[in-house]
């Protein structure tokens, strides 16, 4: 286990150990095995991104970092707290701080409330200031993430997609967390606003210092908005490392098939010629592969790789890796 940071630096926001997720199956004969052991610290002001093909456990840790679900095993830290020891109502408190945001608004729009209803909704249970000061603040979130005026008496029907994800965004800012995770936050919108949502992202985090974990199935999404991104594959982590570093030199085969799917940018021995396939579908989560779990769909996998876990290693600074052959001269393809 990577030890805890003491948060001595004051540069860790949230830090996981050994996370596990574990749901039953809807007949109750199976467990799904949804995060199976991931370590992470996310550093304070930083975007960081989580990057897999559905069904790999991204909403999962979502989730559970901001405690919409509660973990099977391991440790989540909160600035160095673990919100599950505080008393009841210092946990509801807490947990405004920290906040989650996914992909379809209208699943977190009431059709029959006025826009400024839903954006004064929160306030209104944390009882923040006076019914004016309320309307105040939520009236300034509309206009931060760009709203026109006369927004605030609409009803959502009346809205486009990203205008409704931007009444979601505002919603998240009104009780000014410090960490907000971004679950597939533009996926449901239109190729052609999704640059400008992601704008909004990042023009928020400046004037804000809002920390993002930043989930996507999307690596165009994730590399465009994230200092550092972590590669997930089947509950665990395969690969982690400042964006840059990850998309010019991925050593695990699962990030490099990822990369050479992508028709841009790529890493000049990953361009057209050398694309690679990634055969077949992602395994269960009920009865994954053992040893490593990407064995079933990787070109170089060796009788190692059925018997022993990766282990998680630093092979170079900041960048992280679970694959036995990560330092193999000939492993990158060409
Ligand atoms: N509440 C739940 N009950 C049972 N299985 C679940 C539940 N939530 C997620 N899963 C399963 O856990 C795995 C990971 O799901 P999820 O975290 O949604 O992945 P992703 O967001 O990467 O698509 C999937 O196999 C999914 O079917
Ligand atoms: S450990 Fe083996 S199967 Fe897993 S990614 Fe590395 S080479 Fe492939
Ligand atoms: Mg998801």
């Amino acid at each position: 286990m990577m030890p805890l940071a003491p948060d001595i630096t004051q540069n860790t926001i949230v830090s996981v150990r050994d996370l596990e997720v574990r749901f039953q199956t809807s007949d109750r004969r199976a467990t799904v095995k949804a995060v199976d052991g991931v370590n992470f610290d996310v550093r304070r002001g930083e975007t960081f991104g989580i990057i897999g093909e559905s069904g790999s456990g991204k909403t999962t840790i979502g989730r559970a970092l901001v405690f919409l679900l509660k973990p099977s095993a391991g440790a989540i830290r909160h600035a160095g707290i673990d919100p599950l020891a505080l008393p009841r109502k210092r946990f509801q408190s807490h947990r405004r701080d920290y906040q989650i945001i996914f992909q379809d608004p209208n699943a977190a729009l009431n059709p029959r409330m006025t826009i400024l209803s839903s954006v004064l909704e929160p306030l209104e249970l944390a009882r923040v200031g006076t019914g004016a000061e309320r309307e105040w603040q939520a009236r300034e979130a509309l206009d931060r993430v760009g709203l026109p005026q006369d927004v605030g008496e609409r009803y959502p029907h009346q809205l486009s997609g990203g205008q409704k994800q931007r009444v979601v965004i505002a919603r998240a800012l009104t009780l000014k967390p410090k960490l907000i995770v971004c679950d597939e936050v533009v996926a449901a919108l239109d190729m052609s606003i999704r640059g400008d949502v992601l704008n909004l992202f990042a023009d928020l985090q400046r004037e804000l210092g809002l920390t993002y974990v930043f989930i996507t199935h999307d690596l165009a999404v994730v590399s465009h908005i994230s200092e550092r991104i972590a590669v997930m594959y089947l509950g665990r982590f395969v690969e982690l490392g400042p964006t840059e570093r990850v998309s010019e030199h991925p050593l695990h085969p699962y990030t490099q098939a990822l990369l050479s799917a992508e028709p841009r940018p790529l890493p000049s021995h990953l361009r057209e010629g050398s694309r690679i396939m990634l055969q077949g579908e992602i395994p269960s989560p009920i009865d994954p592969p053992s040893g490593c779990r990407f064995r079933t769909r990787c070109a170089h996998a060796q009788p190692l790789c059925a018997e022993k876990t990766p282990e998680w290693r630093e092979l170079h600074p900041d960048h992280w890796v679970a694959c036995h052959f990560a330092e193999h001269p000939n492993f990158a393809p060409n």
